[in-house]
């Protein structure tokens, strides 16, 4: 496998794992070849955590220990075939032990990422969903298919049939074979990805997942410093915004910071960044105004339950305004949202699941929004001046290979790509 360094003129080449981060991806497969239902973890054969700050991993000889730093549990996961797999089990407040790796498992699917499970190949022991409101095709076509069953919130012992229940906020009650995995709860973007490797280890998957993940990080970074060279006088400024209920307030959410830095943007400043603008005080509306005007990039995150019905008019409508002519973002069409990729609603935004396991596609959206080269067609960001541009995930869809042809773009684009 040939590896090369980004270098500082921006040739970028990809590792072979790019592609098959995407393969995964696309293919809804699982990696026969590497049985994880047999044979321990040998030393060496182990995940460092590099970048994200909320969990930690020890490694023992039979057994392993997550500690997720968000809600204070920890993961005692001992080996099926040691002697402690037969004798030993906890299940405290804070400590719950699994024997590994997991024979099955369900998902809460409620704003669960279960991207990541598909990342790693693991969607062929997931048995049990919540609710059929995922952006996975893969989950989607698994559930019609009959793989995977869907189980009732409401009955206590339909989440207890499975090895573990993964679930993907922390204040619910909790059985013994609960497990939270809890991305979201990171501050920058590539440290939410590497919750790949958390996931993982309760596979004996370590090795792929630290793959998946250095290669979302090289292309992650390839692409943030493209961005750095864009050739442009100044660098736009970027404000993410929502609407609610009469009042816009600006984003002040870590990642999304992070977003428009790595792409090139700059962030409003946090001395004219008031945090909520009343539409119907005068005072507050010619405020929020005059930011408006000083903004070169509008990422519009206002909520809506219908995407498709969500248009540049509805937005003007929010904002208050007469005379356009004072905005760039609406001068130059730069007016965005995120989503694009949606399974029918809101609540089933791609926003909240494949995004959170893959950065380097969010970065890539931005890079074009920010320095348009009219080339890339963008995975989850939509411009709001070009009309009706949401993409349906369905579920019978063939044609998985959307991510593919994206990544392929961007690498010809900005990058050039080895041959293999
Ligand atoms: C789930 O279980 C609750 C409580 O038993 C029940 O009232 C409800 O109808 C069930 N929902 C579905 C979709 O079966
Ligand atoms: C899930 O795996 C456990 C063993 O870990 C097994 O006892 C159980 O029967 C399995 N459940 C289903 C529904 O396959
Ligand atoms: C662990 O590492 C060994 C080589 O050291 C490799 O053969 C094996 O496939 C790895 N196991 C997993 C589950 O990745
Ligand atoms: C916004 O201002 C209007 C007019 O002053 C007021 O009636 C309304 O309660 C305010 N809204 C909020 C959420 O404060
Ligand atoms: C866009 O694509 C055309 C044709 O493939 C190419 O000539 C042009 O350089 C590209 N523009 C940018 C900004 O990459
Ligand atoms: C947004 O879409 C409009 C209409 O297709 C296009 O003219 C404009 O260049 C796009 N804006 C950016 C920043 O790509």
């Amino acid at each position: 496998m040939s590896s090369q360094a980004c270098s500082s003129s921006f040739s970028c080449g990809f590792r072979l794992q790019v592609f098959l981060v995407v393969v995964w991806f696309c293919t809804c497969g699982w990696l026969e070849s590497v049985n994880a239902a047999t044979g321990s973890v040998r030393v060496g054969n182990i995940s460092k955590v590099e970048d994200a700050e909320k969990f930690l991993i020890y490694y023992g000889q039979t057994f392993k220990v997550i500690k997720n730093g968000l809600d204070g549990e920890s993961y005692l996961l001992i080996q099926k075939n040691s002697r402690m797999a037969a004798r030993m089990k906890y299940c405290t407040s804070r400590i719950k032990s699994f024997v590994i790796p997991l024979s099955n498992y369900s998902i809460d699917t409620d704003f669960f990422p279960v991207s990541f499970f598909e990342l790693l190949g693991l969607l062929e022991n997931l048995k049990g969903i919540t609710s059929d409101m995922v952006s996975s095709q893969c989950v989607l076509k698994l559930y019609e298919e009959g793989q995977i069953e869907m189980i009732n919130k409401s009955e206590p012992q339909q989440l207890t049939q499975f090895a573990a229940h993964f679930i993907g906020n922390s204040d619910q009650a909790r059985s013994c074979n609960f497990a939270t995995f809890l991305p979201s709860g990171e501050g920058t973007p590539l440290q939410r990805a590497e919750w790949i490797k958390y996931l993982g280890v309760f596979a004996n998957l370590e090795t792929r997942a630290n793959q998946v993940y250095d290669a979302i990080k090289e292309n992650y970074l390839c692409l943030t410093k493209a961005a750095a060279s864009k050739t442009t006088t100044f660098k736009p400024t970027v404000a993410w915004m929502q609407y609610n209920d009469g009042i816009w307030s600006f984003t002040k959410e870590p990642y999304k910071l992070k977003y428009v830095e790595d792409a090139g943007g700059v962030n409003l400043d946090n001395s004219i960044n008031k945090v909520t603008y009343n539409i119907s005080e005068p005072d507050d509306l010619d405020e929020f105004h005059a930011i408006l005007c000083t903004v070169d990039v509008v990422i519009d995150e206002t909520y809506t339950t219908n995407p498709v019905a969500y248009t540049l008019s509805t937005f003007l409508e929010n904002i208050y305004v007469k005379d356009q002519s004072c905005f760039a973002f609406l001068t130059h069409q730069s007016l965005w949202r995120y989503d694009k990729r949606t399974q029918n609603s809101i609540s089933t935004l791609d926003w909240f699941d494949g995004v959170v396991s893959q950065p380097q596609l969010v970065l890539a959206d931005l890079v074009e929004a920010f320095f348009s080269s009219g080339n890339y067609t963008t995975t989850y960001f939509r411009n709001l001046s070009k009309g009706l541009d949401v993409f349906f995930v369905q579920i019978k869809r063939k044609n998985l290979r959307f991510s593919l042809v994206h990544i392929t773009e961007l690498c010809l684009r900005s990058c050039r790509m080895k041959q293999f």
